[in-house]
């Protein structure tokens, strides 16, 4: 099924030069990008994009990262995009994350992990109108 999914570049990716080659493995993997920013959220901003982490003890260490500098939202589609989006990212914390990925290229530790990547249709359905209106979504 052609999916829409909701990926970030997050602060570490953009400060390293790496917003070309982190969106390169999605298009060099057949996903298209059809929607795209940069920005750079504040504090609040960032809590609101994370608000189903705000119970957990990274959830402050989380959100001050989040917001330290820009980043880079991203709309990405394709063939069950959402499932491949996180295979392409590769495990949250780049030490485990599988050789090939995102993560294990870019990633520096579990916080500073370079990309984000909508876990489940659910969470896309949240993430991209928190980013995106209907009219900044490209249909390419
Ligand atoms: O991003 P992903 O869905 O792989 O992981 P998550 O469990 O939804 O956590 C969201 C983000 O919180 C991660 O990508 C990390 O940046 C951060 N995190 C952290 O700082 N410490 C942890 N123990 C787990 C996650
Ligand atoms: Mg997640």
């Amino acid at each position: 099924m052609v999916q829409r999914t909701f990926s970030i570049i997050k602060p570490d990716a953009v400060k390293k030069n790496a917003i070309g080659e982190a969106l390169g493995y999605f298009e060099k993997a057949g996903l298209k990008v059809v929607a795209m920013k940069m920005l750079h959220l504040t504090k609040e901003e960032a809590k609101g994009f994370y608000i189903v982490h705000k119970e957990r003890p990274f959830y402050d260490e989380l959100t001050t990262f989040m917001s330290e500098g820009p980043i880079v939202a991203v709309v990405i589609e394709g063939e069950d995009a959402i499932v491949r989006v996180r295979e392409i990212m590769g495990a949250t914390n780049p030490a485990q994350a599988a050789p090939g990925t995102i993560r294990a290229a870019l990633g520096a530790n579990i916080e500073r992990n370079a990309v984000h990547g909508s876990d489940s249709g659910q969470s896309a359905s949240f993430e991209i109108p928190y980013f995106f209106s209907a009219l900044e979504i490209m249909n390419i």
